[in-house]
């Protein structure tokens, strides 16, 4: 069975003392776990965070990677850059960034790309916003998001983490359901397997709200693989619920 993925995402949050006090935190209670575990981490902090968890089962993730490889890209990082901080994957699409940064579905397959190429794992977001899942038109927009970054990477797709996010989920404390999450997991599956005979071993992360309490029963689910976590992530005691419900 492939391990399941759990991955918080601090988002623009932390500090360097609160930082160390969480990872010191995380490493203490993690042991030796049955999934994978990686945190997300603002790029300020990324020597410090590789250096906190040098020689730890805790992998490093970063929370967005640049489309182009070089050059002129004012405040723009490069994956060859977060390869030089150890970091193993990097969050793609999420809708924070497509919301408010206007990445588009081609900009996000780009950067999915990108991180393909320097070894890093994308970990692509998709996702509907409620107006969206009001409309009837959820397996439409996942399907859409996920098309292109299929269309741009090929059979490497295999590679790559998809993590379904409802936009309406995100700090809102609304978790889909169980069955819901379920129900656009097994359409992004059945997507992803049309794509590639090796889709099987791509992880499929829920997140939006997902916390201690409901995380054991999302993880139940039989396409989900594992979790992207905001705010719970920035509680030890919780992502370590979160980590040993996976
Ligand atoms: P919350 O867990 O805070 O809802 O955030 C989810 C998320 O956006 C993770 O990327």
């Amino acid at each position: 069975m492939k391990k399941k993925l759990i991955a918080g995402n601090w988002k623009m949050n932390g500090n360097l003392a609160a930082n160390e006090q969480l990872l010191k935190a995380v490493l203490a209670g993690v042991g030796q776990p049955a999934c994978r575990v990686a945190v997300s981490v603002p790029s300020a902090y990324l020597a410090q965070c590789q250096s906190l968890l040098a020689g730890s089962v805790v992998e490093l993730a970063a929370q967005d990677v640049s489309a182009y490889e070089s050059g002129a890209y004012t405040g723009e990082i490069s994956a060859l850059m977060l390869r030089d901080f150890g970091v193993r994957y990097a969050i793609v699409g999420h809708s924070e960034r497509r919301q408010y940064h206007g990445e588009s579905d081609e900009a996000v397959a780009l950067k999915a790309q990108r991180a393909l190429g320097c070894g890093i794992t994308p970990i692509v977001c998709v996702g509907e916003t409620l107006v969206e899942r009001e409309a009837g038109q959820t397996v439409e927009v996942v399907k859409r998001q996920l098309a292109a970054v299929i269309r741009a990477n090929g059979h490497c797709v295999s590679e790559i983490v998809v993590a379904y996010e409802p936009v309406w989920a995100i700090g809102t404390g609304k978790t889909a359901t169980p069955e819901q999450a379920q129900d656009v997991h097994a359409v992004l599956r059945a997507q992803l397997k049309a794509a590639s005979p090796n889709a099987d071993r791509i992880a499929l992360l829920y997140g939006g709200s997902m916390n201690a309490a409901n995380a054991a029963s999302l993880l139940s689910q039989p396409d989900i693989d594992g979790g992207l976590i905001g705010g719970a992530a920035l509680k030890a005691v919780d992502f370590l619920t979160i980590i040993a419900a996976a």
